[in-house]
Parts: C-alpha cells; sequence; structure tokens
C-alpha cells in the first residue's frame, strides 16, 4: 500500500459527521459549544453566543441577510479532538427551522439526540428523530439539564420508547440530580465518575473516578445516593436492553448519556464514548451499488444550497457532502445530472469560527462549492465517467401553505423566475392546481418564517412585490397509485387536489382526520409523508 494510500485511509477512518438534533433550548448550542471547547477549537465557553443571540433575532429577513456571514459558517463546524476529525452539521431550530434542517441530516453519519431532562421528548425531537430513523442511521442520546431537577432517568427511558419507538442503552446513569447531580456511573468502564469544578462550565473541570464499590464513594455520595445507585445499576443489568452494537449501528437502540451541557457534567465522558461507538464514513447507496468511502473515485452529492451574501450577485453556495475518494482544490468532476464537466476552483470549509478555503478534504467532510445556478438539491458530482448518482434527496412535508401572486402582472416573468429559483435552492416547495382553468400557485413551507424570507427576497433580488393568502391546510401527502384520476378520487369537502413540480398529484389536508378519511375511501392509493423528486 502507498504512504499516499495509508494517509487517505487514516484520513477517512479518523472522520466523525454528525447532526445534534433537539428541540429549541434544549441545550444543543450549549453542547456544540462544549464540544469545541474540548476540541481546543475555543478557549472559553461562551463564543458561539453569537450564533445563540442570532437565533432569537431572526425575525425578518433583514436581520438575516446581516447576519449570512454566521449562519453560512455555522453550518457546518469542523475541528480536531483526540485524533478524530469531527464534522458538525448545523441543524437550525427556532424561526429557522425549515427544509433545510431535514435535509442536513441526509449528510450525517449519525445524529446526538438531545433532550432537556424536565422536558423529555419535544415536537421538533421527534420530527427530526424520524427522518433520522427512515436513514438508518445512528442515533445517541445525551440527556441534558441534569444539574436541574427533571423527570425520573427511567420515566425518560420509557418515554423515548413510547414515543419515538427505540429502546435504550444507558452507557452511563446519574448520580443525583438538580443541585445533588453529583456524576455518572460509566456502565461500560464498570466506574463511578464524580465530576468536580468546572469553573460553571467555562473551563473543563476535573473528575474523580473509581469503583463503585470503593468505600470512598459511600464517604463522597452519602450513604443515600450511594445505595440508590446500588440498585438502579442492579435494576438496569437485569431487567434493562444488553448492549448491543450491531442495534445501535441500524439505529434500532439508542446508547444513552446523562449530563449537563452548562456545567460541563458528563460532556467528555459522553463525547469520547460517542466517538468510540459511531462509525466512520460508511459506505453509500447509488445507482452503481454501494460506494466505498475509501475508493479512489472522488463522489459527493449536493443537500443544500444557500444564496450568497451578496444580493447584487446571484451566486449561491452549493454545500457538498463528500462520500468518496480525495477532493483536491481545483479539480474538475463530471456534473452527473446535466452530464457537464465543472471544476471546483474556490471549495471552502468551514472551521470552528471561520470560513476558508481549502486544498484538500476527505470522505465524511463537508465543502462550500461555488454554485453560479447550476446545481440542485440531490445532484451527484463525480470525478470518473461512471455516472455514480446517489440517491436524491427526499422532498419534505411542509406544514404551511399560502396562495401566491405578483401584485403587478406585468412582473409575470420575474415572478416566475423568483419562484423557480427560490425552489431549486429548495427553500418551499411549489403547488399547481390542476384544471381549474387559471394559473394558481401554492408555495408550502417546513418554517413559516420561509414566508417572510421569500416575500422579501422577490422584493429584494426579483423586484417583485407579491400578495400572498394563508390556507388553513397543514398536512401534506403525495398520492402514489395506479393511473390516478382526480375526477374519480374521492376527498373530503376541505382537502385540495393539487401538483407538484413533477406533476406528481398531492393532497393538501386541514386535518389528521381528512387524511383518515381519504385513506378509507381510496384503499388502492399509499398516501406517503415524503416523496421523491423525479
Ligand atoms: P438550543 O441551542 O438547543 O436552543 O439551546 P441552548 O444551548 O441555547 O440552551 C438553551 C438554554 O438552556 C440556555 O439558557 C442555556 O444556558 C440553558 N442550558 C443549556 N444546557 C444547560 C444545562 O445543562 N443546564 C442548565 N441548567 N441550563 C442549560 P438561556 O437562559 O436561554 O440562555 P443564556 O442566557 O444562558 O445564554
Amino acid at each position: 500500500m502507498s504512504e499516499q494510500t495509508t494517509s487517505f485511509i487514516n484520513e477517512v477512518n479518523r472522520r466523525r459527521t454528525f447532526a445534534i438534533i433537539s428541540h429549541p433550548d434544549a441545550g444543543k448550542t450549549t453542547l456544540t459549544e462544549k464540544f469545541l471547547l474540548y476540541g481546543g477549537a475555543i478557549r472559553l465557553a461562551g463564543s458561539v453566543k453569537s450564533r445563540r443571540s442570532q437565533k432569537h433575532a431572526v425575525s425578518d429577513w433583514m436581520e438575516i441577510e446581516k447576519q449570512r456571514g454566521i449562519s453560512v459558517t455555522s453550518s457546518v463546524l469542523q475541528f480536531d479532538y483526540s485524533g478524530y476529525c469531527i464534522n458538525i452539521l448545523d441543524t437550525p431550530g427556532h424561526q429557522d427551522f425549515s427544509e433545510d434542517t431535514y435535509r442536513t441530516l441526509m449528510a450525517a453519519d449519525s445524529a446526538v439526540m438531545v433532550i432537556d431532562c424536565a422536558k423529555g421528548v419535544e415536537d421538533q425531537t421527534k420530527k427530526l428523530f424520524h427522518v433520522c430513523k427512515m436513514r438508518g442511521i445512528p442515533i445517541f442520546t445525551f440527556i441534558n439539564k441534569m444539574d436541574r431537577m427533571g423527570k425520573d432517568p427511567f420515566e425518560l427511558m420509557e418515554e423515548v420508547e413510547s414515543v419515538l419507538g427505540i429502546r435504550s442503552y444507558p452507557v452511563n446513569w446519574p448520580i443525583g440530580a438538580g443541585r445533588d447531580f453529583k456524576g455518572v456511573y460509566n456502565r461500560q468502564k464498570k466506574q463511578i465518575e464524580l465530576f468536580k469544578d468546572s469553573n460553571h462550565g467555562q473551563s473543563q473541570g476535573n473528575v474523580i473516578s473509581g469503583d463503585i464499590n470503593d468505600p470512598k464513594f459511600n464517604e463522597l455520595l452519602g450513604e443515600t445516593l450511594h445505595s440508590q445507585l446500588l440498585s438502579d445499576i442492579e435494576l438496569l443489568d437485569m431487567a434493562g436492553d444488553e448492549f448491543d452494537m450491531e442495534k445501535i449501528l441500524s439505529g434500532e437502540l439508542t446508547p444513552t448519556f446523562f449530563g449537563s451541557a452548562l456545567t460541563n457534567f458528563g460532556v467528555e465522558p459522553f463525547l469520547e464514548s460517542f466517538l468510540e461507538m459511531t462509525t466512520p464514513p460508511t459506505p453509500r447507496q447509488s445507482s452503481n451499488g454501494l460506494i466505498d468511502p475509501k475508493t479512489d473515485n472522488f463522489t459527493g452529492f449536493i443537500f443544500k444550497i444557500q444564496a450568497n451574501m451578496d444580493p447584487t450577485h446571484r451566486d449561491r453556495i452549493a454545500f457538498l457532502r463528500i462520500c468518496s475518494g480525495k477532493f483536491e482544490k481545483g479539480m474538475s468532476v463530471n456534473h452527473v445530472q446535466v452530464n457537464k464537466k465543472v471544476r471546483l476552483a474556490q471549495p471552502q470549509q468551514f472551521m470552528a469560527q471561520d470560513r476558508v478555503i481549502v486544498d484538500e478534504a476527505y470522505p465524511g467532510d463537508i465543502i462550500g462549492i461555488h454554485d453560479p445556478g447550476i446545481f440542485r438539491i440531490g445532484d451527484t458530482l463525480c470525478a470518473d465517467n461512471s455516472k455514480t448518482k446517489y440517491e436524491g434527496i427526499p422532498l419534505f412535508a411542509p406544514e404551511h401553505f399560502a396562495k401566491i401572486f405578483a401584485k403587478n402582472s406585468l412582473k409575470r416573468k420575474q415572478f416566475q423566475k423568483g419562484i423557480t429559483q427560490l425552489a431549486e435552492e429548495g427553500s418551499i416547495q411549489v403547488f399547481r392546481r390542476p384544471n381549474i382553468g387559471i394559473e394558481e400557485l401554492i408555495v408550502g413551507v417546513v418554517g413559516s418564517l420561509q414566508f417572510e424570507v421569500l416575500e422579501y427576497r422577490l422584493k429584494n433580488e426579483y423586484g417583485v412585490d407579491v400578495i400572498m393568502e394563508r390556507t388553513p391546510y397543514r398536512y401534506i401527502r403525495w398520492v402514489e397509485m395506479e393511473a390516478f384520476n382526480p375526477s374519480k378520487f374521492s376527498v373530503t369537502m376541505d382537502t385540495m387536489i393539487v401538483e407538484d413540480e413533477d406533476s406528481h398529484p398531492v393532497l393538501l389536508f386541514q386535518n389528521e382526520w381528512s387524511i383518515n378519511m381519504v385513506k378509507e375511501r381510496n384503499e388502492t392509493a399509499v398516501l406517503k409523508e415524503i416523496s421523491f423528486r423525479k
């Protein structure tokens, strides 16, 4: 094996590419910040704050525009920790929750699910979890805010199972809770790990560890906590699930950790176990079968397109997930979907807090490439002539729908162009009502802020004022059936039949009751929550 190949394989093996999924306020930003702190990428916790304050400030697109520099760089963070090269993919939440949040998960090899110990499994976590589950990627759970009183740990495990349908394997177990949260019992190392002062979470803090039966712990913890811990562990060992790596890697069992991102308690043991258990990039399905990341042939796919910061140029940045082979700056690759060569001249990478031009990158890495308007989400780039195409990125269910018109009908052309380009970027989905005689456009978005963004960008980038009428539809289903005929398809009064951009039949519903009725009335139809673009 040549030296070059050995170093390439080492680079692939040390990559860990994951997303952190959670409901707003569960502690995703704080945990990310602590990972960076341990990786030495930032010296003092609190530096990622700009992202946090930005999160609350993005009430309109003007604000987002100003903040774009930050939001682009924070789309993915790369840093080294203990020999690993970590890529954390940002999954925007709060008001900027959008289809991009789901799409980002398509580029991750695993996910960390952060749950607030007092709130349990919340809405946005559920939605993001289902996408991870669909992909069958490993999901690691971090139960956060243990320094506050929350639900009982056994109760939380039950909730994860009943709400998300996945069983848990606690890798560590909390000792005490709230003010009495003293540390964890590490079930793999079979040792107690007590946390010492971390300068209120600003620095890494120390750990006192040792055997569970060491008498010093009876003293350090007190009789009550120590005996509670012994009986909890006995119960887990007897009645809990066994550690099963295969189930973990296929996303059927979630290794669970307890800690407090704020005080750093349990963060480093979590990071270490997680990095050890989760895998480097694994082979991905393509039109040419499974592609091994360690093959020479460079391949990757685009999972996100972001408008560039300069509104006078329509340039965009396409985010590419490298799946195999080594990337080198300036290389020419095939853009498989349009069968053209493109040169990747100014590839960018996103280090802890900066954007830099990257000379080389490896499977698992994300690079930003300049897009003069030629890429679509889901496109594959491939160095050789094999025409390898990765499975497309699905269309995820929008939850808000509005009818949209140009105020001035003379601006129709610009209006169409703007709508088409924004749909290509993936910030909106566009639907039409077939057979009603007039052209009526309906746009669907995952997060309602996207409507404001749409209105603002159509005005500022395309010079078109629009009228938007919100509709009461909340649910979408793509219809799969042979020979769909809208006049023969039986729907409830409050359901609308539309077509997506591929003229695929789609139903918009106001409530779940109607979805069930339509299913009952049209037994041969399959209604899907996620679809693939043709
Ligand atoms: P998010 O990215 O998931 O939305 O959550 P983020 O990290 O911003 O945390 C949300 C709030 O929860 C923050 O408080 C943060 O300090 C707090 N928090 C995060 N982890 C822990 C933890 O382990 N324990 C406790 N007690 N709190 C935690 P905030 O008041 O909204 O912001 P700030 O004023 O502290 O910045």
